[in-house]
């Protein structure tokens, strides 16, 4: 993959010449004969500022926008690199770097030959007629060489719904000096790609708006996906017209990685998941336009350079993308530090209960469970009068079977399938082995007797006994499972698949993360996983006043780790030599602080709490709201009051202190500093109630954040 960087974008090389160059003095004041924009046509020129990304002891990414108001022009621009802010000493001043309009003005450039441990300033300009128009200055900064013992220190942001919410949380992050954080992680949802939706509470000046939402996805009720490359450039410039943001960008390098929403809600390669089964929504060229936006906005490191590091322009080249992009890669910080990241959005598999997946299916049956587990195991767990099986295509069944089809077809047009997709679905899914608990419910809604269970009928696994309750549901598949069940039925199937089924990095990116942290000799080593590898139990089985049929264990969200436990458990098996490993993730919208267990634990397991988007308490509150009008599951009533109210305390409680931290209703972000014996991990947290208000003109920001630390060593959290 040598040409990787030659292939997405705009990308030039350039090589910082020593400082006190020829350039001395020139970046003050424009050419002679050229005046300067003013701050509002430079604004308008370069309508995003400028970033930087992926620092490395040598190298550094540079990136802006830079357009001709009113028109779709390729322009020709100007850097300027320099020691200094004020632009005395420059390092660089090269001019015809090319901004085109093919891809919306974004230009990255790879600085080469820097200084490792370095502060860099930079800007970009054009020149139109006699007007010279600037950009604001970028202060970025290398990273220390390998092997050199200092500290290392990053903030993490994640999460960061645009829609009618402020990031007073990045407003919070900017109180602190430039010289503070070596650089910034943004590890997930970057973007949301709707223009509304359960997450965004909506309103105010906060919207986003694509330009052709004929080109999107409707989604119904006013909100569109996008889709195209139009579309996601809508996002990008609406997210980066933010204040707060640009200042961050231009204050410290970013490393970046992507998790569902910059392509689609809890996406698997390019299969998105809006529809929940109800219609095939793969779609690669819709991913490769999402990803060729992200490439273009932001200042990723694509890959090493060619041969011939004074390539010019590049154009990109959709073959390059999903399936065949590689954003994983490695950053060394001196002595304590290597970052990996990963991208777990790109190879993951399907949900390994699908949307689809019909509540009767039998996943395992009598047989296969006895030979896995043991006689003894299958008595234990699978009593009588719950877990029996029939086979519908047994002749003496045949009106059964022709009661089931005709309920399901017309259950599945209910859910929008068109008649002859509803009875193919229930062609598909009516047959064979069917959980006589399903199959009596569906009797029971065609007005025939049930089927009673007998001591003759196989007992097994379906997917009901799992908590799928209906088909066509993200409840009971990305959401809400049995926690015994789940961990049983992808077990056998993580067997059955020679471990497919949760082949969550994909191979050869597995192979690269097991490499790096076999290989690293960094103190401490960061695996950032968009999403957490927490467990997240919702054990209701001791909680008063919980009605009988809901006093299980669930996992809440098997969209995370916890829906690829075996990996997950293969995975920390693998890697049990290695020290000071620590995974941060994002993704759940809460701040966690953990192990992978309560006993004797050998990881830290850190969650950074969302920027901006709804929290993991007022998510929940609303999922449990909706799921059922029973008094239990509203305000004040047991589940209601247990899951929402009680979160923080459920979770902890259900892990068995596993979890040592959790804040499941704030927003904020997560500062960690490296040192030689230790790492200290910093939650700056803020109620998500603030999330509406626009502190940018206010003073009283910082009296709404609360700080909470933990010392990490050896993976043992210790309060500070
Ligand atoms: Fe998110």
């Amino acid at each position: 993959m040598g040409h990787k960087l030659d292939r997405r974008t705009i990308l030039k090389s350039i090589v910082v010449l020593s400082a006190g160059s020829v350039f001395e003095g020139c970046g003050k004041e424009p050419n002679p004969g050229e005046t300067l924009g003013s701050d509002a046509e430079n604004a308008a020129r370069f309508p995003f500022s400028v970033a930087s990304g992926d620092p490395r002891p040598d190298t550094v990414m540079l990136w802006t926008r830079a357009v001709q108001p009113g028109a779709s022009v390729d322009l020709s621009l100007r850097l300027e690199v320099a020691s200094d802010s004020s632009f005395t000493s420059l390092l660089v001043h090269t001019d015809g770097l090319p901004a085109t309009a093919a891809h919306d003005g974004c230009i990255k450039i790879r600085l080469q030959g820097l200084s490792p441990a370095t502060t860099y300033y930079y800007r970009f300009s054009y020149l139109s007629g006699s007007t010279r128009y600037r950009s604001k200055a970028g202060r970025t900064r290398t990273a220390p060489a390998p092997g050199t013992d200092v500290q290392v220190r990053f903030a993490v942001a994640n999460c960061q719904d645009y829609v009618g919410r402020y990031w007073n949380t990045y407003q919070q992050m900017l109180t602190n000096p430039p010289e503070t954080f070596d650089f910034f992680v943004s590890i997930g949802d970057y973007i949301y790609e709707t223009t509304g939706s359960t997450v965004a509470t909506g309103g105010g000046p906060r919207v986003v708006t694509l330009a052709n939402p004929s080109e999107a996805i409707d989604l119904g009720g006013g909100v569109f996906a996008a889709k195209s490359v139009g579309n996601y450039r809508d996002l990008y410039r609406t997210y980066r017209s933010d204040p707060l943001l640009q200042q961050a960008h231009e204050r410290w390098p970013v490393i970046v990685t992507w998790d569902d929403h910059e392509y689609s809600d809890d996406c698997h390669g390019s299969v998105a998941t809006y529809f929940d089964g109800r219609k095939n929504e793969q779609d690669d060229q819709r991913r490769r336009n999402a990803e060729q936006v992200f490439f273009e906005y932001l200042p990723v490191d694509e890959g090493p350079l060619g041969s011939d590091p004074t390539t010019d322009v590049v154009v990109t080249d959709q073959s390059q993308l999903f399936p065949n992009q590689e954003l994983w890669r490695s950053f060394v910080f001196g002595k304590h530090l290597e970052l990996l990241m990963t991208d777990l959005r790109s190879f993951r598999p399907d949900h390994p209960v699908p949307e689809d997946g019909f509540p009767g299916t039998v996943t395992d049956t009598q047989e296969t469970i006895i030979a896995a587990l043991g006689q003894a195991f299958f008595d234990q767990n699978f009593p009588p009068d719950l877990t029996e099986y029939i086979n519908v295509d047994d002749a003496s069944l045949a009106a059964v079977k022709g009661a089931c089809l005709a309920v399901v077809t017309a259950g599945a047009q209910q859910y929008g399938l068109s008649a002859s997709d509803a009875a193919a679905y229930a062609q598909r899914v009516v047959k064979g082995n069917l959980g006589l608990l399903v199959v009596n419910q569906l009797l029971a809604q065609a007005g025939q007797p049930p089927i009673p269970p007998s001591a003759q009928m196989k007992r097994g696994l379906f997917f009901a006994l799992i908590g799928k309750q209906t088909f066509f549901n993200r409840i009971g598949s990305r959401y809400v499972v049995v926690k015994d069940t789940y961990d049983l039925y992808t077990g056998l199937l993580y067997a059955q698949t020679i471990k497919a089924s949760e082949n969550a990095f994909g191979l050869d990116q597995e192979a690269f993360v097991v490499s790096r942290l076999e290989q690293s000799t960094a103190t401490h080593k960061v695996l950032v996983s968009s999403y957490s590898l927490i467990s997240m139990q919702l054990d209701l089985t001791h909680v008063p006043g919980v009605p009988a049929q809901f006093a299980r264990n669930f996992y809440f969200d098997v969209d995370q780790w916890d829906g690829f436990p075996n990996k997950r458990a293969e995975l920390y098996a693998r890697l049990a030599g290695i020290q000071n490993l620590i995974a941060l993730s994002g993704d759940i919208h809460g701040a966690f602080a953990g192990n992978e267990t309560a006993s004797n634990p050998k990881y830290a397991l850190l969650t950074s709490p969302a920027i901006s988007s709804q929290s993991l308490s007022e998510e929940l509150g609303a999922a449990v709201q909706s799921f059922s009008p029973d008094p239990a599951f509203q305000p004040g009533g047991a589940i209601y009051e247990a899951l929402v109210n009680g979160l923080g305390q459920l979770l902890q409680v259900s892990t068995g202190g596993a979890i040592k931290y959790v804040n499941p209703s704030a927003h904020g972000y997560l500062d960690i500093t490296f040192g030689q014996s230790k790492a200290t991990a910093t939650f700056h947290t803020i109620p998500a109630t603030e999330v509406t208000t626009d502190y940018s003109q206010r003073s009283d920001l910082d009296s709404k954040f609360t700080t909470v630390a933990f010392d990490i060593a050896g993976g043992v959290l210790t309060p500070v």
